[in-house]
């Protein structure tokens, strides 16, 4: 089978990190002690890279939008990222690093500093993306709320996109400082300029303040871009689409669950994979589900290639 050309580009914009994540912590140690832990490993993390990892396993033309810090951690991050890295300004700062430890019964505890992300600025990721995008080029915004300097500038970001020609997602994951009518009157301000909130069940009902997934959807849509629509990543349920003209649903796959780490970026990676084609939302929703389904089942992490993916096409 022959690739199907695309002269679209998916361009991720947000956090990119070192996670270094060690197991098993037993019981919280005492303080000025040491605790010995089995195992750990350490890879890159934060929405954004999750995704950029992801998209190059698909093959998908993207690009990973961010910055980087300086020091120790910078070249590795880089060197993960050969394409896109040479465009990340440098921050005089220590690299954005989450370390944590999981426990027996698979909670995770995290501790993270600040490092790069939240240096992140609009003139970084505007000088990275073409002045004029190309026709079905793509822009993801992930880990809104841990950019924290990028964010206040959201409303000017998302509409210089869009006079760009992109067409412009939103994965701005769970605030930190939790769901406020402040922070709705925030989002106010961009979401005309999103055309597509790709959000957890959660997070979709705490933008929108309702009790309903259908509810809280439909008020989001209400406040989008024309034609934009709305998905909400339901865990194990699957995920569900909203547009003005249909509503779809799509199952989650039956799988063995390793490591639901990075299980929403994964999803929207094959998702808009599926849009940088020029496939339908119903496609771009099996994708996404069949993209996550393959990374939270595997150890060492694994992705679908595109054959399989586009076999999906051929099977509907
Ligand atoms: N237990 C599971 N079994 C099968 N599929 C799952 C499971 N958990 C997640 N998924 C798949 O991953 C997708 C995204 O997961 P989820 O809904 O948890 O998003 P999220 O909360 O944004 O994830 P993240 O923790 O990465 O932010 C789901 O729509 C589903 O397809
Ligand atoms: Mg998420």
């Amino acid at each position: 089978m022959k690739k199907p050309d695309s002269s679209a580009t998916l361009f991720v914009v947000g956090n990119i990190n070192v996670d270094l994540i060690m197991s098993t912590l037993h019981e919280w140690p005492k303080k000025g002690t040491e605790a010995m832990l089995d195992s750990s490993s350490l890879r890159p993390g934060g929405s954004a890279g999750n995704c950029a990892l992801a998209l190059a396993a698909l093959d998908t033309p993207h690009r990973l939008v961010a910055n980087q810090g300086n020091d120790q951690f910078t070249g590795w991050l880089a060197g993960l990222f050969p394409e896109s890295a040479p465009g990340w300004p440098t921050a005089d700062c220590e690299t954005s690093l989450t370390f944590g430890v999981t426990h027996p019964d698979h909670e995770r505890t995290f501790f993270s500093n600040q490092g790069h992300i939240v240096r992140l600025s609009m003139q970084d990721v505007l000088g990275q993306l073409p002045e004029t995008a190309q026709p079905g080029d793509w822009v993801l915004l992930c880990g809104t709320w841990l950019c924290t300097a990028l964010y206040a500038d959201y409303p000017q970001l998302l509409s210089t996109l869009k006079q760009r020609g992109y067409h412009v997602a939103v994965d701005s994951g769970w605030p930190p400082q939790d769901w406020s009518d402040a922070l709705r009157e925030q989002a106010a301000n961009w979401l005309p300029f999103c055309d597509a909130l790709l959000l957890n069940e959660v997070e979709t009902l705490g933008l929108a303040d309702d009790v309903t997934l259908d509810a809280a959807a439909h008020r989001l849509l209400s406040q989008m871009a024309d034609g934009a629509f709305c998905v909400a990543k339901c865990g194990p349920e699957g995920a569900r689409l909203w547009s003005a003209a249909l509503t779809l649903y799509q199952h989650a796959e039956l799988v063995d669950v390793v490591d639901t780490i990075g299980a929403g970026d994964s999803f929207n990676a094959g998702f808009l994979s599926a849009l940088i084609y020029g496939l339908p939302p119903a496609t771009a929703l099996q994708w996404g589900v069949r993209v996550a389904g393959c990374a939270i089942s595997s150890s060492p992490r694994r992705y679908p290639d595109w054959q399989s993916l586009f076999g999906l096409v051929e099977k509907l």
